[in-house]
């Protein structure tokens, strides 16, 4: 008898250690009938890949999912999600109402594959509201049901003080979309380039985490944050084939303060690209390949004005890339882009690593030259090292009539890959700070 009591004892201290240093406990699920479930808390586990030049990369292993331990929750099971091929709209529609008004967690379960139509998930809600992504959400594949707006699949409107969160995956199931665009390689069929669905879009909202996600073959742009202010998203992987057309990554549209922590992309087009009305953007660790690199820009079409300024891209490898880091203009734009800073970048048979190209052309008819462009100074390059897939490895195109002005070259060496050398091009660039680089401009 004692002894049995003994080993009770023993076995409960064992299994409440175990809780204590994994960090897990366990949810109260709120206004549900079913059983209790257990939610993981991962710990905060850091996990650390040496780059020869670059430092760490740190990885930030999923940390710490609530602060509170009593905040609401419900799992669109409860309302009536099933996860079986059909349409599961209308739960989560139910159960992001019940959160948002609430400041509740919503969650979506595990080892489940969830299919929904176009949906938008307005604010403003609650608080604290999260969305916990664990299973998987996949795109109804049909077109038909995206006929009231092509250009969204999942929205996320209007909301503050929210997360999305989770270790889940949000798949576009994109194929059918790219074989109907023109851009697609072995296209016979006839095409359109009509605008196709972002799998998921942050639009105006506000003190917004992102963190620990898949995404996955969008049917264009994979993540797009548009409106938005004081942005931190971490630890996300995207992947989409290289021949998948305009699969953008991360895009960043007229928004502010935006942090992109440890991300790593892989699509058919920019892994990260950030346009007009964007301040304050800086993307840290960053792996991006294969795709269009990381790109500021495309700015200043159809004659429009463009504004950015104070982004800082520091610590990233690219691999098989088209281009490394490129800002990209169109003729007859006005406006600006400035204050930015290329660091500790790696390449690796990188095509275009280094490039401005402000007679961008991303349409059939050919742009004509136009006495207008955005006007891009101070941008900083430094240290950028690894190999180039084409012989120029640094080219500045910049505007015949506003030429670039302030921009700065130190400890930038691209050698090929292949055999022979680099050369750099160097048009109608005010000033190019002749630190060390290699290549220099030529002819000089
Ligand atoms: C480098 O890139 C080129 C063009 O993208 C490709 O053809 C070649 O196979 C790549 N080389 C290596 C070693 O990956
Ligand atoms: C710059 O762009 C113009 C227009 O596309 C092109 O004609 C010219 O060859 C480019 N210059 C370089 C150095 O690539």
């Amino acid at each position: 008898m004692y002894q049995e009591k003994t080993i009770i004892t023993l076995l409960m201290i064992f299994l409440a250690s175990l809780f204590i240093c994994n960090g897990s406990y366990i949810v109260e699920p709120h206004h549900q009938a079913n059983v209790e479930r257990y939610y993981h808390v991962h710990d905060g586990r850091l996990i650390k890949t040496k780059h020869q030049h670059f430092g760490h990369i740190t990885r930030t292993n999923r940390d710490t999912l609530f602060s509170s331990k009593s905040q609401g929750m419900v799992s669109v099971d409860d309302f009536g999600a099933r996860a079986d091929g059909r349409d599961d709209w209308e739960a989560f529609k139910k159960a992001w109402n019940e959160a948002c008004s609430k400041g509740y967690v919503l969650v979506v379960p595990k080892n489940r594959i969830y299919r929904l139509k176009p949906i938008t998930f307005s604010g403003p809600c609650q608080p604290n509201t999260a969305f916990m992504l664990y299973g998987t959400i996949e795109a109804w594949s049909q077109m038909s049901a995206y006929e009231e707006d092509r250009q969204h699949w999942i929205v996320f409107d209007s909301v503050s003080n929210f997360k999305v969160d989770g270790g889940g995956t949000f798949n576009g199931n994109g194929k059918k979309w790219w074989e109907n665009s023109c851009k697609y390689s072995n296209n016979n069929l006839p095409c359109n380039d009509e605008p196709r669905p972002t799998a998921v879009t942050f639009y105006d909202c506000k003190n917004l985490k992102v963190k620990n996600l898949r995404f996955k073959d969008s049917q264009q742009m994979h993540v797009v944050f548009e409106r938005c202010f004081n942005v931190f998203v971490s630890n996300l992987i995207v992947r989409a084939p290289e021949d998948s057309p305009n699969t953008d990554g991360i895009h960043v549209a007229e928004t502010q303060n935006i942090d992109i922590i440890n991300c790593d992309i892989g699509t058919g087009d920019d892994c990260i690209s950030i346009v007009s009305g964007s301040k304050n953007v800086r993307a840290i660790d960053i792996t991006c390949g294969p795709g269009h690199g990381i790109s500021i820009g495309s700015l200043g079409a159809d004659n429009s004005e463009a504004e950015v300024s104070n982004v800082v891209v520091n610590r990233a490898a690219l691999t098989g890339t088209t281009n490394g880091v490129r800002i990209k203009t169109w003729q007859g734009g006005s406006g600006y882009a400035r204050n930015i800073k290329f660091m500790n970048i790696k390449m690796q048979n990188v095509t275009n690593p280094v490039i401005i190209d402000q007679y961008y052309c991303d349409q059939t008819e050919p742009c004509q030259e136009r006495n207008k462009a955005v006007q891009l100074s101070q941008v900083l390059y430094q240290n950028i090292r690894g190999t180039s897939a084409s012989e120029i490895a640094i080219k500045f195109n910049c505007s015949r009539s506003v030429p670039c002005r302030e921009i700065y070259l130190q400890d930038v060496i691209l050698e090929p890959e292949g055999g022979g050398g680099t050369t750099a091009t160097c048009e109608n660039v005010r000033y190019v700070n002749r630190g060390k680089f290699y290549p220099q401009c030529s002819p000089q």
